[in-house]
């Protein structure tokens, strides 16, 4: 049909909802990159390579579609940024306006850059993500000519469940699937899409689901590993991966239920081990990704470590954002930076392979 595209949309039949009209910019349809030389078991959904840079942009298309066709001319996103990069391009794409809500000083400048160029009204509180969060969930109630971009819109998770489909037509069923976890929405999105293919019988297993927090914004993976049932939210959430920057997770339920059926578990990771695995990821793999999703890599040496994983299994981790997201992290990594004069440039080099300089 018109409707049935290469990506996101190629999972048609198993989207709900009717559309009028769909707004697609090709996203999904990502790399399953196989590592080289990390663990040949280890693969990764590079999401980085979506058109906006993050996996966002599989909701995206859905929940902006959605809109559209419920007649929206105005669409609203709280965001630690990549939600605004994407409500904002697809919004672009559809005609219609958007704002969005961002925790100012915190957010990384690749994505404020990109909302700036498809032009959103940007607005700024002075405060955490949490703050933007409670302010969307008031207005979008209240204001009722404005549609909410956020996870808590069902329709984004629809779309971001084709990442479970994905893996599934490439690999089959991995034996862990490992997620960073912020707002919580994409670990339970991809463990929906598992499900669903268990209940058409294309698979007859779903993977573990693993979430990754880092430690100064990690409410969820804290009670998982506690063994609590109910998370202690966190006032000041501070973390280097300032996409997963959030101390209320609103879909904290949803991503409890994911990891708890599907025989899974929670696993926090400190900033460095986060920019450490940034860089192994960029430097082994040439990978590069942003540090939300080097939290994936980080959690899955730890994971080995503490026999959570075993080394022989079949794990992915989702790499949800492009590291050219953040340039101020990568600046981060040590860097041989040298000023040459151009006449001793043939010597440094000499040099750096003879290990003379090193
Ligand atoms: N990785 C990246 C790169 C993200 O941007 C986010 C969330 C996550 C992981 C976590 O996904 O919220 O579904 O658990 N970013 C949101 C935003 C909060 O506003 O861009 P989640």
């Amino acid at each position: 049909s018109k409707l049935r595209g290469k990506g996101v949309w190629r999972y048609k039949e198993l989207i709900p909802g009717s559309y009028k009209s769909i707004v697609s910019i090709n996203e999904g349809n990502t790399p399953l990159i196989k590592s080289s030389n990390i663990n040949g078991n280890l693969y990764f959904k590079f999401e980085g390579l979506n058109p906006t840079g993050s996996f966002k942009d599989r909701g995206m298309t859905v929940a902006v579609s959605s809109a559209v066709s419920l007649d929206y001319k105005t669409v609203i996103a709280a965001s630690t940024g990549n939600t605004a990069a994407s409500a904002s391009a697809y919004a672009a794409r559809a005609g219609i306006k958007s704002f969005i809500v961002l925790p100012k000083g915190k957010v990384a400048l690749g994505k404020l850059a990109q909302s700036i160029l498809y032009g959103s009204v940007i607005l700024e509180v002075d405060g955490s993500f949490d703050v933007a969060m409670d302010a969307v969930m008031k207005l979008y109630k209240d204001l009722k000519i404005v549609y909410p971009l956020n996870s808590f819109n069902p329709w984004r998770l629809e779309g971001q469940k084709t990442i479970a489909f994905e893996i599934i037509e490439e690999l089959g069923v991995p034996d862990n699937v490992i997620v960073p976890v912020g707002n919580a929405g994409n670990i339970y999105a991809i463990w929906k899409g598992f499900n669903e293919l268990v209940k058409v019988g294309v698979i007859d297993r779903i993977p573990r689901m693993i979430g990754v927090q880092a430690e100064g914004a990690s409410p969820i993976a804290s009670a998982i590993i506690k063994g609590k049932d109910t998370p202690d939210f966190i006032e000041n959430p501070d973390t280097i991966a300032t996409a997963i920057r959030i101390g209320k997770p609103v879909n904290w339920q949803k991503a409890v239920r994911a990891i708890k059926e599907s025989g899974g578990t929670a696993i926090i990771v400190s900033d460095s081990e986060i920019l450490d695995a940034q860089k192994t990821l960029a430097r082994k793999e040439g990978i590069g990704a942003e540090p939300a999703s080097a939290t994936a890599l980080a959690g899955y040496f730890k994971a080995i470590n503490d026999k959570i994983v075993d080394k022989d299994e079949k794990t992915v981790l989702i790499l949800t954002g492009h590291s050219l997201k953040d340039p101020d992290s990568m600046t981060k990594a040590d860097a041989k930076r040298i000023l040459v004069n151009p006449l001793h440039i043939e010597k440094i080099i000499l040099g750096e392979i003879n290990g003379s300089n090193s």
